[in-house]
């Protein structure tokens, strides 16, 4: 929890502010001007081809950088909602206490909306919130003062417990081996590092030399757009692949390891990632290739005790239909868009989180972990 102490110091002092993260692009997001800033964010949308940086400056712009997946992955959207809360109460810090709470809850709703499955949303928004109800009889523009100093703390935690997930999981990349993931959960889908991929980073620091086949990930390719892109930029040897390609290449050899991130995870260790996650798991037992989720512990949502009550996001049909600028599927025929699958526990070797590796992966274990270090 942020500290009140900092509440009067401008939130640029308090912030993530590397201007440039550890891989040497820009910052996925970022709060930038103190008091009276915004929130600035590399638009995904536009990636590989451009590296634009898009200024969120409403609660509205937040919203609809979320939904737009302009700023997705996990833990990046629970970041941006943060700042997006602060975004939607600047104008009622003036108010009354009890108006601008009010406020804060109804933008807490609307912006809870805009993506349902990632767990993380939900979970930045109830942090920053209680922020404001255990604040007490203050001024409305103190408790707002509070809420960016939250949200700022919430972005630089993302940060240090990505690198600790890749820490805790640099051991398990078989060195001179094959590493398949899917979709992108990278320093894109957090604040730096990733998590999936930090893991990765971790190693490749360490010394392990090793490839990686990255899912290109339809219908909106964040393996091939996004994934390819960092691993690139850092140095790591990365192969894109259609998404039909990974049992093959497993049966093949090429693959001793599979690493994905998560959006939730139920008490039980179900996992729901990217559509197509499911399949990999499948393939990846098969082949007895180890099959590792990394994420952080807010990540898991343990009121729920499987994976069959994970919300699954339902996307536009015209993602399938086309997409970059080509129709692929004759007018009139309907497409199916579900941008999430659940992963059973049983599919999964171990979670890697930033409090250590659980496995084998049972809801014994997870409360534990989750509660303990929590
Ligand atoms: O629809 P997206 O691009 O937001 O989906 C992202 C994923 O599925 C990631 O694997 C997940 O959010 C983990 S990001 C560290």
């Amino acid at each position: 929890m942020a500290q009140w102490g900092m509440m009067n110091q401008s939130s640029e002092d308090a912030s993530v502010s590397r201007g440039r993260n550890a891989r040497g692009l820009p910052d996925t997001l970022k709060w930038a001007g103190g008091r009276d800033g915004c929130l600035r964010l590399v638009d995904q949308t536009l990636l590989p081809g451009r590296v634009e940086i898009r200024s969120c400056t409403t609660v509205e712009e937040v919203w609809e950088a979320i939904r737009g997946l302009r700023v997705r992955g996990a833990p990046a959207i629970g970041v941006a909602a943060s700042y997006g809360l602060c975004l939607g109460t600047r104008g009622t810090r003036h108010e009354a206490t009890e108006v601008f709470r009010q406020k804060l809850r109804a933008v807490g709703e609307y912006l809870c909306a805009a993506r349902p499955t990632a767990v993380n949303l939900g979970w930045a928004i109830a942090r920053v919130t209680r922020v404001a109800e255990a604040a007490g009889d203050i001024s409305a523009e103190r408790i707002w003062d509070g809420l960016l100093a939250e949200a700022d703390a919430i972005a630089r935690e993302d940060a240090d417990t990505c690198r600790r997930i890749g820490e805790v999981g640099a051991i398990l990349v078989p060195d001179g081996g094959g590493v398949l993931t899917h979709c992108n959960a990278g320093a894109l889908a957090t604040v730096a590092y990733g998590t999936a991929l930090s893991v990765l980073y971790a190693a490749h620091e360490q010394g392990r030399r090793f490839r990686v086949f990255a899912d290109e990930t339809r219908p909106l390719l964040q393996g091939a757009r996004l994934t390819a892109f960092e691993l690139d930029a850092a140095g790591i040897d990365v192969t894109v692949i259609c998404d039909s390609a990974a049992a093959s290449l497993m049966a093949s050899g090429q693959v001793q390891l599979v690493v994905v991130g998560a959006d939730r995870i139920a008490a039980n260790g179900d996992t729901a990632n990217k559509i197509g996650t499911y399949s990999v798991a499948v393939a990846a037992r098969q082949h007895e290739i180890p099959f590792y989720v990394a994420a952080p512990r807010s990540t898991f949502d343990l009121s729920l005790a499987d994976g069959t009550g994970i919300p699954i996001e339902q996307r536009p049909e015209e993602e399938v239909r086309g997409g970059f600028g080509l129709d692929v599927v004759p007018p009139g025929v309907r497409c199916y868009n579900p941008a999430f699958d659940v992963t059973p526990s049983a599919l999964i070797t171990g979670i890697i989180t930033e409090a250590g590796l659980i496995s084998p992966v049972s809801t014994e274990r997870i409360a534990r972990l989750v509660n303990d270090a929590g």
